[in-house]
């Protein structure tokens, strides 16, 4: 039989900086979407990605002296990491500067401009770089952006025009028609409301005052509007337009496609007049979610407010954060972030009610069964009454996700996590066990079966605490025991599992001691930097053997202009000299370093840091609170020596 299929994605993240919290709400959320799906048996596609064109990206890869490509390289590796670290399962990672991506958003825009939809004037009105959005002198407030609150520039420039005014009465016939197409309602209300009701506006889409953007296929001077690019991922990740488009085939439309509140409005206007006139389906959700907000702001860079996931998941562990994403995250309002409240959240919840659960259970059955789970006898009415809870557990947490409601799918685990710990409460099993052993047999029979159910679902959602559950419990990998099909009944054959009881699953937290690291001023970024260190993978011999190290001498060290930290070196290897620039300004006077031993990466590739080449790299130790010092080998060391 076709399986059924099963297309979400997220939006494509700005390369242009590092990812808060606010960001990863939107992955971790489709993640656990994607994951569950999969459980039950339906062939997912799930799409996340990087968009990298535009002024924004253009101006930070200017500041920092390299190229657009060489800076959003860079940013994307750092994306990449933190999908990693947070266990997110995509299926693809699109990049708009993927070259298959580029030519079908080139042909689509032609397609676009051959049947009329496209035309050329004038535009003049203000731009939000940041958001890379246009806006009317009625809609700015005191001359700032109404998203973000950061200043509009003034764009006078010759520009292509999508006419989207053209399918304002369509866009409303599809808004009668499909009244769940954008949610949430009070959303979708306010964005018809503003942008849909009194006519869509043509919107512009190219400019000419840069070029780091898809090129406009029919007039060179101009490239595109990064929003037509940044949409049109979506179907292009899936081969649309290409000579192998079977997956756009097979997945397309989208079942849901999750964006915050903010960029709503391009996903519920420009996007669906985009299709219609590509002459595509369109998806059939858009979910917008609302802010993770930090003291009553949006969480974002900029307000410098953006709290790094990484610090939490090396602390806590991944599937903390996951939990309090799906617990406490604003699946359609806005909701705060606050170091006291995660932790809070984490003690009661994972530490307290799963942990204990687990803990007490499995201490019980080792105890009083030689750690062997127990024949279970006949069951009483509170028995009857945790059974139908079970029973009934996979349909009430699949209604929840057919709907992406992963706040209610986790609820409904963590009220039969509940329901456990109040049953180990009426049946006091630490009673039984001096005089019913039968009894108690049936009691710890009972929960370890709850635990078991709770452990299969989890793989969705806190994919290492399943894992940890099932060792636990004895349960082997390829135990049909942890399959989906195994928990819409109640099992009672299950016997001469050997559990394990092992350590906690998650440890209580001081709240205050924690509170108190986790707003340390020490710069969250720091701490980011700490923990990529510390994760790196080992390497074998052969992979040390292709870096090249050797003795450098310092013949001349001056300040880069443009760069507080940068010094420009000209470094002597042997015979060589060579310009090698280094991030130490901050550290060391130019004059202070010439004549100095240095060691030298010698084989590193050239790279271009504010405007000079730079050929190698100077090694340099620095501490955890971020003292810097140059490594000296021995003055007397010739240049051009190896370091081995
Ligand atoms: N590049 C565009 C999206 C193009 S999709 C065709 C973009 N990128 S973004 O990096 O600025 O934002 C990516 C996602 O992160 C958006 O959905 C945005 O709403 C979300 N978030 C950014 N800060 C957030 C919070 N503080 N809270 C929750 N989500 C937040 O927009």
């Amino acid at each position: 039989m076709k399986k059924e299929t099963y297309y979400v994605t997220t939006p494509i993240y700005y390369a242009s900086g590092d990812l808060h919290l606010g960001h990863c709400y939107t992955t971790v959320l489709a993640d656990a979407c994607a994951r569950f799906q999969r459980l039950a048996g339906k062939d997912v596609f799930f799409l996340t990605g990087s968009d990298e064109h535009g002024l924004k990206i253009a101006r930070k890869a200017e500041e920092a002296g390299i190229t657009p490509k060489e800076y959003t390289d860079q940013v994307v590796a750092k994306f990449k990491h933190v999908w990693s670290v947070l266990g997110i399962t995509y299926d693809k990672f699109i990049r708009t500067t993927d070259e298959d991506h580029v030519k079908v958003v080139q042909k689509a825009f032609q397609k676009l401009y051959d049947q009329g939809d496209i035309y050329k004037a004038n535009y003049e009105g203000l731009y939000c770089v940041p958001c890379e959005s246009f806006f009317t002198e009625s809609q700015v407030v005191d001359g700032k952006c109404p998203d973000c609150g950061r200043p509009v520039e003034l764009m006078k420039e010759e520009s292509y025009f999508f006419k989207m005014s053209k399918y304002t009465e369509w866009l409303k016939d599809f808004y009668q028609s499909h009244p769940d197409f954008l949610i949430p309602e009070a959303r979708k209300n306010e964005i018809y409301k503003n942008f849909i009701e009194n006519g869509v506006q043509d919107l512009c889409v190219s400019r000419t005052t840069f070029d780091w953007g898809v090129p406009v296929p029919f007039d060179s001077k101009h490239v595109m509007y990064v929003w037509i690019d940044a949409l049109l991922n979506y179907v292009t990740a899936l081969g649309y337009g290409t000579e192998n488009d079977t997956l756009f085939q097979k997945f397309w439309p989208a079942d849901v496609q999750f964006v915050g509140r903010e960029i709503a409005r391009f996903h519920a206007v420009i996007w669906p007049i985009l299709l219609k006139a590509l002459d595509l389906p369109l998806p059939k959700q858009i979910h917008s979610h609302g802010w993770i907000t930090e003291k009553g702001d949006k969480m974002s860079k900029s307000s410098g407010n953006g709290f790094n996931s990484l610090v939490l998941a090396d602390r806590y562990g991944t599937d903390a954060v996951r939990y309090w994403v799906y617990k406490d995250g604003p699946i359609f309002n806005d909701s705060p972030y606050s170091s006291e409240l995660f932790i809070k959240t984490i003690n009661a919840d994972l530490c307290n009610d799963l942990g204990n659960l687990v803990s007490r259970t499995l201490a019980m059955i080792t105890q009083n069964f030689d750690a062997k789970l127990p024949k279970c006898g006949p069951s009483l009415t509170e028995d009857k009454e945790l059974e139908n809870k079970l029973n009934h557990l996979y349909e009430a947490v699949k209604n929840a996700m057919d709907q992406q409601r992963v706040d209610i799918a986790i609820d409904e685990i963590f009220g039969v996590v509940r329901a456990a710990n109040k049953y180990i409460d009426v049946t006091a099993p630490w009673i039984l066990a001096k005089v019913d052993k039968n009894r108690l047999a049936t009691v710890l029979y009972h929960l370890y079966e709850s635990i078991r159910m709770v452990a299969v679902l989890l793989q969705a959602f806190l994919p290492t605490t399943a894992e940890k559950i099932f060792e636990k419990l004895g349960i082997e990998k390829d135990s049909p025991y942890r399959k989906l099909e195994s928990i819409t009944i109640f099992h009672t054959d299950l016997m001469d599992y050997t559990v394990h009881k092992g350590e906690a699953l998650f440890v209580r937290l001081d709240v205050q001691k924690e509170v108190a690291y986790l707003t340390t001023p020490i710069k969250k970024e720091e701490k980011q930097d700490k923990q990529e260190k510390a994760e790196k993978p080992l390497i074998s011999i052969d992979d040390f053997d292709k870096v090249e190290l050797v003795v450098g001498k310092i013949l001349h060290s001056e300040k880069i202009a443009k760069s507080e930290k940068l010094l420009k070196n000209t470094v002597q290897i042997g015979e060589e000299v060579r310009t090698i620039v280094s991030g130490i300004a901050k550290h060391y006077q130019p004059e202070e370093i010439i004549g100095k031993n240095v060691v030298v990466v010698k084989n590193l590739k050239p790279i271009k840091l504010c405007g000079v080449e730079s050929f190698g790299m100077i090694l340099c130790s620095v501490s955890a609170d971020g003292k810097l010092s140059l490594v000296e080998p021995n003055s007397s060391m010739p240049s051009g020596s190896e370091v081995c």
